[in-house]
Formats: structure tokens, sequence, C-alpha cells
């Protein structure tokens, strides 16, 4: 603990880096570990965690509330860069735990990106290609981000000890940086999801059964990592119970209500009995497995239409691809359905009121008068305006690369294009959800909430925060033996089909089997009741304290405690610490744990009926033994005692 008040902690983070080449999406599972992991890094630390990254203007008016830095050191750091022509903010960030941030003003540096690269060159013998924005902006970052550290250690003369902590590549030139100027700094490099591994992963390489033919030269030694951190979430606990189950349906109305528009004119199936499946997260086709998805898809269909079941599922693509806007179709279908809204509230304070004046004046109108022929106009009018001559679109969007898209490519290939007939419906929506979209205004969490199976089949995923966040929301999901996620789930408890947890077998089994088990688990969700998806969706929320960043956290602390053990050996020793072991096994199995509980409290019922039926038998017998020998005792004592008077009144 006596760490907390003599180090200050600072974190490189790359929440606020832009859209890159490599990434479309602003957001995804790093920003997620970040973000969430701030609250209890800030429990741990207070004031003396600080994390950095890039400044954005946008971001910092919208996220940041700007402050003065609380330690002189910080501060005097930070001016010594801005006097020299660097631009630096501090603030707190607005998320859960309010840390404070230093974000570092790259377009105000880059004039300096030339000299850098020279000393990136001088210092580590690593060249830049000239034209690559992404590869300049993480050295005028890292550059930056090492210039402050040499400062701020200066000042602070090794007290407090900095425990620097960088996340992902874009912030490894800064760790380079300062390793090589010998910066007395405690170091930690996180790696989320080598870039290397999405590469080789991607299209249609057989990654896993040739991972020992794959030859990479490195320039430094391959080192095993010193500690696998699995990543957490923040649990939120309700106070009632089944507050999420509530929380489900209220967002299920609100996709029912998109879904009533996107498919108006064919709503020929029944929303009570359908069922909404999504996958969501990077567009990395077969990295995220929507190539196993699509096909089990059409699997699925067959299926539910050969049993002529009166199943629906319709299946959302959250997975952002280049658009320009949504699409005509896409809009119209959520105006007819609001103009349809519109003219049954209309009409229905027309037959309100009269119904009203009727019963006022003692009568019970007659119900085929009540509306006039200018009702029926409206609402046959609102009806003509539900005919479509189209099938309701796959995509939601206007798609740049439609005709190479690879879902819409494939959707093509196994022909699920929204028909009557179809009982698997696809919606493609390229872009991440908001609140403020015109046509499905949920975020991203409400969304999850309202689904009932959450569909992450991937192929390559060392990680994998979807099926995670389903599970803390108390939603099912599937997930693979190929994710760390469902590596973590299959460890740690026991049987994870029965809490929601389903496991593709994406190691061991070619992709026609791995493709028929995901059908197979589809198919059989299907076929629950309401019932038993309510049960399920109880079972998979219990897994919830086991994402906890609460357990998960200590994986970082022990990262920390190991850092600054191995660069201040005289000041920090692990043995001193107070960490648990870092073994994910020490994470106690949910299943096991709570079945210990029950079996526990069975058998505390038991020893007390025991004891109680002992006591009470042990008391009847007592009173029995006692009420006997007195009876005997007195009947005895009586019989003497007459025997005695009869002797002495014979006597005289
Ligand atoms: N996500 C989001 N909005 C969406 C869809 C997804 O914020 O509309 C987030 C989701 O909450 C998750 C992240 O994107 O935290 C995806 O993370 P994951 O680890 O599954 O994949 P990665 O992006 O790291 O490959
Ligand atoms: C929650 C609600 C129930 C509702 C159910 C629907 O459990 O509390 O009132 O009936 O969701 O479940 P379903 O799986 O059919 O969406």
């Amino acid at each position: 603990m006596f760490l907390l008040c003599i180090s200050s902690l600072f974190l490189i983070y790359k929440c606020f880096i832009p859209c890159t080449t490599v990434c479309l999406c602003p957001v995804g599972g790093i920003y997620t570990v970040i973000q969430t992991k701030a609250k209890i890094t800030v429990d741990e630390w207070g004031e003396n965690y600080i994390m950095m990254g890039p400044y954005y203007e946008h971001n910092f008016k919208t996220q940041v509330e700007k402050c003065e830095p609380p330690n002189q050191a910080i501060k005097a750091a930070m001016d010594s860069l801005i006097n020299n022509g660097s631009q630096v903010h501090f603030g707190r960030w607005l998320i859960e735990g309010s840390p404070y941030v230093i974000l570092f003003d790259i377009g105000a540096a880059a004039w300096n990106l030339d000299r850098w690269k020279g000393d990136l060159w001088n210092e580590c013998s690593i060249g830049l290609p000239y034209h690559d924005r992404e590869a300049n902006d993480s050295l005028i970052f890292g550059s930056l981000v090492a210039w402050f550290f040499k400062e701020l250690t200066d000042q602070l003369q090794d007290k407090p000890n900095v425990i620097a902590h960088f996340h992902e590549w874009q912030a490894g030139t800064g760790l380079l940086l300062s390793r090589s100027r010998k910066i007395p700094l405690a170091t930690i490099f996180t790696t989320h999801a080598t870039l290397l591994g999405r590469y080789l992963c991607a299209g249609n390489a057989d990654f896993y059964n040739n991972l020992d033919k794959v030859r990479i030269v490195l320039t430094l030694q391959p080192a095993p990592p010193d500690v696998v951190t699995p990543n957490g979430l923040n649990v939120r606990k309700f106070s009632a119970m089944h507050e999420f189950q509530n929380l489900h349906s209220m967002n299920k109305a609100k996709i029912q209500e998109f879904v009533r528009g996107h498919f108006y004119g064919h709503l020929d199936f029944n929303l009570e009995k359908t069922l909404f499946f999504f996958i969501a997260g990077r567009y990395e086709f077969s990295n995220k497995g929507a190539d196993l998805f699509l096909e089990s898809l059409s699997r699925l269909n067959y299926l539910l239409r050969v049993h002529k079941s009166d199943v629906t599922v319709v299946v959302f693509f959250i997975m952002p691809a280049k658009t320009n806007n949504f699409n005509v179709e896409s809009l119209k279908g959520q105006a007819v359905r609001k103009q349809l809204w519109d003219t049954t509230q209309f009409v229905k304070e027309k037959f309100g009121k009269r119904l009203y004046e009727s019963l006022l004046r003692g009568e019970i109108p007659d119900m085929s008068k009540i509306l006039d022929r200018d009702d029926f106009t409206i609402m046959k009018r609102a009806i003509y305006a539900t005919q479509r001559h189209s099938l309701p679109p796959v995509t939601t969007h206007n798609m740049l690369d439609d005709s190479t898209d690879p879902i819409l490519s494939n959707i093509r290939r196994i022909g699920l294009f929204n028909g009557r007939n179809d009982r698997v419906k696809i919606v493609f929506h390229p872009e991440f959800l908001s609140s403020t979209s015109p046509l499905l205004p949920m975020d991203y969490e409400e969304f999850v909430r309202g689904c009932h199976l959450g569909v992450f089949p991937s192929y390559y995923e060392p990680w994998g925060y979807t099926p995670g966040e389903c599970t803390v929301m108390g939603i099912p999901s599937v997930t693979t033996n190929l994710s760390g996620f469902g590596c973590f789930m299959e460890e740690h408890v026991s049987d994870p089909s029965e809490y929601g947890i389903y496991i593709v077998d994406r190691r061991f089994r070619s992709a026609d089997e791995s493709c028929n088990q995901l059908t197979q688990f589809m198919f059989s969700f299907c076929q629950q009741s309401r019932r038993q998806r309510i049960i399920q969706r109880n079972r998979t929320e219990r897994l919830s304290d086991l994402l906890d960043w609460r357990y998960l956290g200590r994986f970082y602390m022990y990262a920390r405690h190991l850092a600054l053990s191995r660069s201040f050996p005289s000041k920090f020793k692990m043995d001193h610490l107070n960490i648990a072991p870092v073994s994910p096994a020490n994470t106690h199995t949910l299943s096991d744990g709570k079945d210990i509980n029950i079996k526990c409290k069975i058998l505390y019922i038991y020893i007390y009926i025991y004891i109680y039926i002992y006591i009470y038998i042990y008391i009847y017998i007592y009173i029995y033994i006692y009420v006997y020998v007195y009876v005997y005792v007195y009947v005895y004592m009586c019989v003497c005692v007459y025997t005695l008077l009869v002797k002495i009144l014979g006597s005289e």
C-alpha cells in the first residue's frame, strides 16, 4: 500500500487516436480496456494515476474538464515542453473514475518530425517510411512523451518513482526512446492484439495449422510475456435482481420498432416469436468469423424452414464499413412506420372523444358509425403507403464498395435477401450504433440488452470484448476456442453452455464441422421457450462477477509491482508485496462457487433439523423418564406409607 503515496503512475493510452487505414472504427476493444479499467486504477492510485494521449480539440472539449495539474513537478515538466514550442493540455477525463489526462498536440509538434526521425534512427536503429501518417504520428507522440518523462524525472529525482505503462504499438516509440535515453522509469508494455496476427490471419490463411511454418524475422529477441492480463469490465449491480431482465424487455421493444419500419409491407412474421441475433465489432470479415456466421445462418434458415418453425430470426451485423450515409429505402421504412403510428394516434383520439361524449349522454355508441368516411380514408391511405415492390433492404446504408463488400457478396451467394419465406432475415448496419441515429436510435449497450443472442465466432481474437459485454448484461453469446474470452470461460466455468456461453470449436474441427456446430447452437436456441430464455439469461448474468475489474484488475497490479521490483530492486521487492499470485486459476470458478454455496446452505439446514429433532427426542425421553420415575417413586412411597399405617393401626 505504501506505493500509493510515493509513486506516480503514468499510462499512455490511445483512445483518441483517430480512424486510420487499419481501423475504420473510432472505438474498439482497446478503448474499452483503457476506459473501463480507469476506475479501479484511480481507486488504487488516486491522484497519482495520470493517463496520457494525443490531443484532439473536439474530444477535449466534449470529454475532458480542463484543470491545473495537482502536482508541481508535472506542471514544471509540462511548462518546459510548452516553452519549447509544444502544446500540452491537462484535465480530467469525464469517464467513471475521472482520471487525470495529459494530452499532447501532435499537429503542433509536427515541425520536429525530421529531427525526431533522425533520433529514432540514431538511438534505436529504426527507420520510418516517409509517407506513413500513422507511423509519423506515433513517432511524434512517442517523442513528446519521452521528452516529458525526461523533464519529469529530472524534477522528481526518484521521489516518487514513476511507472510508465505503454499500450499498443502506437505508444511504443515513447517506450523505446525512454529506455534508450535511460530515463529512470519502471516500464510496462501491453499489446492487445498484435497487428501481425491480424494480418496473417486475414484472408484465407490456415493460420493455426501452419503456425509452425511461419518464419518471422525479428530484430529483437522475442520474449514470453511476463503477465497475461485478461480484460475486465465494470459490472453494474442493480438493486432489484431482475432489473436487467426489464431492461431487456424495454430495449427489445425499441429494436422491434426498428424492425416494424425496416420490414414494412413484409411484416408477416410474429414479432413476439422473433429473436434478435447480432455480431458487432471491427470489420475484419474472417478474423471476426462473419464468414462462418453467414454460412451457418444459411443452414439455420434451411433448418427452420424444413421444421416449419414459427420462429423468425433477425440478424444484425454491426460492423463499420465505408458508406455515404443511410439509404433511402431504410429511411423511408422508418418514415412509413412513423406515419402509421401518427395515423393510429389521430384516429384513436377521434374515436376516444366520440366514445366519451356518447357515454356522457348515457348511450353505448353504434360501433359501425363511430368512425366516419374520412377516418377510413386516412386509414386506407396509411395502409397503401406500406405497400412495397422490393424486398426489405439487407443493408441500412449506401455502401461505397457494394459489389466487393465481403458481407454483401456472401449474402448474394447464400441468397438471404429477406424474402417472405426466409426465417432468417438480415440487417447489415455498417456503422457503430448511436443514440442519435435517425434509424436505430440506441447506443450499443441498449442494443445488446435488447437482443437475444450475440454471435462472435472469431478466428483471430486475442480477447474479444463483445461476448464479455453480453455476459455482464445477461445476454447469452457464442464465442470460440480461438478467442481469449472463449478460452478464459472454458478454463473457469465447468459447463459454459449451461450459462449461455456457447463455445464453437474452431481449433480442432474443420470449418464445415464448426459451421454445423454453430448452426446447431443457434437452432437449439431458437427452440427454447420464453421461460427457458429468461432462466438462461439469469444464469448468464451470474457469470458477470468473473469478468469484473475488481477481480481481474489484480493482473495489472501484479504487472506494475513486477515492473517496480525490476527497475528499482533496492526499493521494491516482489516478496514484500501483498499481491495475489497471477495465475488465472486463482480466479474462482463462479459456477462452482455458487454451487458450493447452495450445497453448504442445504447442509446447514440438514444439520439444523437433525439437532432440532435430536434435542426434541432427548427432552421427550427425559420428561418421560422423569415422569415415570416420579410416578413410580410416588406410588412406592404411597404404598410404603399405607403399609406402615396399616401396621401401626393393626398393632393398636
Ligand atoms: N462497440 C461499440 N459500438 C458498437 C459496436 C461495438 O462501442 O456499435 C464496441 C464494443 O463495446 C466492444 C468493442 O467495440 O467493446 C469491440 O471490441 P472487441 O474486443 O470485441 O474487438 P476489437 O475491436 O478489439 O477487435
Ligand atoms: C424479460 C422480461 C419479461 C419478458 C421477457 C421476454 O425477462 O422481464 O417480462 O417476457 O424478458 O423474453 P424474450 O426472451 O422473449 O425476449
